[in-house]
Formats: C-alpha cells, structure tokens, sequence
C-alpha cells in the first residue's frame, strides 16, 4: 500500500457509493448464438454527447462477462419505477431470465425489455480494464423514450423520483429548503426511523376533519389493519390529536375539542376543560405526548395501544406534522430516557430545521395562544 492511501473497509466504501443515487438499467446482449443475456447494471453513465458515447461497468466474476466482452452490440434498458421485479430478476445469476419477460428486437436482434422508461442502443466501442471490473465504452446508434417515469436507486434501495419543489428562498428565514413540503420530507424519515426502530410510525396533519393520518410506516409486527391513510383520529384520545391541542392555535382546534368534550368522548382524561389544558400545558413542557396503555383507542386500533406523538414545526413556527409511534403495551418503550422517545424527539428536530423552523426547537417554549388556558 502506498503511503498516505487508506486501507478501505469495502461496505464502508459500498455505503459512501450508496450515497450517489442512479437509475437502475438491464443491460442485454447476444451471445453468438443468439441467445440473449442481460444483467442489471447501476453503473451506467453519459459520456460524451458528439460523438454519442456512454459507458458502463461489469464485475469480472458476472457469469455473463464472457458474452459482452464478444458482443458487438449492447442495449441500455432504463427501467421505469413499476420495473423493480425485472431489475431484481436481471440481477439474479443463472436461470432464464427472459421467460415471461417481454422483449421486442432492436438492431442486431439485440433485445430491448418492454416497459422501459428509455432505451440505448449501442455498438461496443472499446473495453478498459477497471480493477474488478471492466469498462464498456458503446456508442449509441439509436434512442427511445417512453415517457415512463424512471426507477431510481440508493442507499442499497429502490426509490421513486420526485420533482424537487425549492423555490426562491422564503426571505426572513433564508433557508431554501423551506419550500419542500414538510410531508415529503417527513415521509423520507418515517420510512427510515421505521426501518432503524422497527417501531409502526404515523405522520399526522391537521385537516379540515380534524387529526388525519397521511402516512404509516409497518414495523415487522403490524398492530393493526385500521391503520389506513386518511384515517381521522379523535383530538383528545388519540397522542397525535393531543399534538395538535397542544401546539396549534386555540381557534383552529377549539370546535373540535369542544364537540369532543361534549359529548364525554375523551372522559378518561378528561373529565373537563379545564383539566384538559392543564395537560396540555405540561405536554407542551415536555414536548412529547405519551399515552401510555390505553383502552381509550380500542375503537380506532381493535388493542389496547400505548402512543408517543412529537410535533413538527415550520418556518413560521406552527406546527406542521405530527410525528407518532405507537405500538401495543408490552412492546412500546415510552420512557423518556428510552431509544425511542430519544430518536422521535430527534428526528422532529431535524424535520423542523430542515423546514426552516428556528432552531433548536425548545420543548418547553410555551404557546402564548394556550398559556392561560380556556
Ligand atoms: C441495482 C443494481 C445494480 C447493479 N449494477 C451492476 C453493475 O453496474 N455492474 C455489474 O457487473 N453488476 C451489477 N449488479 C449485479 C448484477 O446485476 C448481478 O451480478 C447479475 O447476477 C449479473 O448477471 P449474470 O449473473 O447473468 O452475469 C447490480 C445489481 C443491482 C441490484
């Protein structure tokens, strides 16, 4: 090893590597005697414009590596977001990986997998040894374009793309991230801290029917099939609609916690108003709700639940989104020093600053609407 060149640990640098997201291709050949192959290859990439030239890379191990080192002609199919079985079926060794999969002949027989977002034909130009792998270099003879949106892949996972909506940045807070809709963004991190927690997470908003769920997130132990988008939670037992009371402004929750109160449906906390702000107030101090081992949602889950909800909060300091994990009683650790209660606060402190709210957001900043109670 030279010197001043680091040893490298190869899923450390696989990991990095994750970080630069691509699109997904299958890329196909004939052997000679015409039997098609082709091999899922995120190694692909744009090389000169005139002449039109790409290149991609094969590992030398590829049991295929034999076919387009020979081949004269290669096609580049981009896959297309509804694509993610036929990318896992090309990276698959062995097999017939064509059965059942349809292909129309491109020039030279090549083919070319219908479905795809965009396709590349090419003649191969030259070949350039790359440590462990070899680099094709193909000049692209004929293109195509299907419209189809294309699959996308990073961090080791499939991905879908969407426009990326910065606008000009908001002028007070300067933070060109403000735009992004803070459902996009949190959606990004459910799915992540579901996946790091195996926790069931939920992302709340305040609609015009009061606390509604836009997103949940599965741990590997499903609680309930109630858990569907769109589903309207009751304000006052429920830890997401407590969120909501406590940090929104009065007026916007006020009608419904009133019809609530009315009608005694949140009578195990709260057997009136004024006990309920006095709760409120101190889950504001705390800057989590926590329901712990609850009959009360037993309509809206079919168990008995506890919850955690954290708020989210924007540039202009409201609340956004509500941030809630729940999970039956023996399974939830809803203990302030716990790992869960630790990464939830986390995670909404970063939702907010990436949303521009100012930072850190302090738990136990009071909201000056609330602070006197009713
Ligand atoms: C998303 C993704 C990208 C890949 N990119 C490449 C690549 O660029 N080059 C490569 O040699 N293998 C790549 N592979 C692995 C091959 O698809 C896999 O080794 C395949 O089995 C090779 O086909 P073969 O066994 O018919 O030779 C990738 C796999 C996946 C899932």
């Amino acid at each position: 090893m030279s010197e001043g060149v680091q040893p490298f640990d190869s899923r450390e640098l696989r990991q990095v590597l994750g970080a630069f997201v691509t699109g997904v291709t299958v890329i196909t050949a004939l052997d000679k005697d015409g039997t098609p192959h082709g091999l899922t290859a995120n190694s692909f990439t744009s090389v000169s414009l005139d002449p039109p030239l790409i290149l991609w890379s094969q590992s030398l191990t590829a049991p295929s590596h034999p076919v387009f080192r020979e081949a004269e002609r290669f096609v580049v199919n981009i896959l297309a977001d509804d694509q993610v079985e036929v990318s896992k079926r090309f990276a698959r060794g062995g097999g017939d990986k064509f059965a059942d999969c349809q292909t129309t002949p491109g020039l030279g027989g090549v083919p070319l997998i219908v479905g795809c977002a965009a396709y590349l034909e090419c003649r191969r130009m030259d070949s350039f040894p790359g440590g462990d792998h070899v680099v094709f270099l193909g000049r692209v003879e004929r293109t195509e374009r299907t419209g189809r949106q294309p699959l996308v892949f990073g961090g080791g996972r499939y991905l879908i793309a969407q426009p990326h909506d910065i606008g000009p940045p908001p002028a007070e807070s300067g933070a060109n991230i403000a735009r992004l809709t803070a459902v996009r963004l949190a959606t990004r991190a459910l799915v992540d801290l579901s996946d790091e927690l195996d926790e069931t997470l939920g992302l709340g908003v305040w609609g015009n029917m009061g606390p509604t769920m836009v997103r949940w997130e599965d741990s590997s132990q499903p609680i309930s099939e109630h858990l569907r988008t769109g589903l309207v939670l009751p304000v006052l037992a429920s830890a997401t609609g407590l969120a909501f009371a406590a940090w929104l402004p009065r007026e916007t929750t006020a009608p419904f916690i009133d019809v609530e109160l009315a009608q005694g449906a949140a009578a195990e906390f709260f057997s009136d108003a004024g006990r309920l702000y006095e709760r409120l107030a101190q889950i504001r101090g705390e800057g989590i709700v926590r329901l712990a081992s609850t009959d009360a949602f037993a309509s809206v889950y079919g168990t008995t639940i506890s919850a955690l909800s954290v708020p989210v909060f924007d540039q202009t300091g409201g609340m956004v989104l509500a941030l809630t994990a729940i999970g039956t009683v023996d399974r939830l650790d809803v203990a302030d020093s716990g790992r869960l209660v630790t990464r939830l606060r986390e995670c909404a402190a970063t939702l907010s600053r990436r949303l521009g709210a100012a930072s850190p957001v302090a738990p136990t900043a009071p909201n000056p609407d609330q602070e006197n109670g009713p």
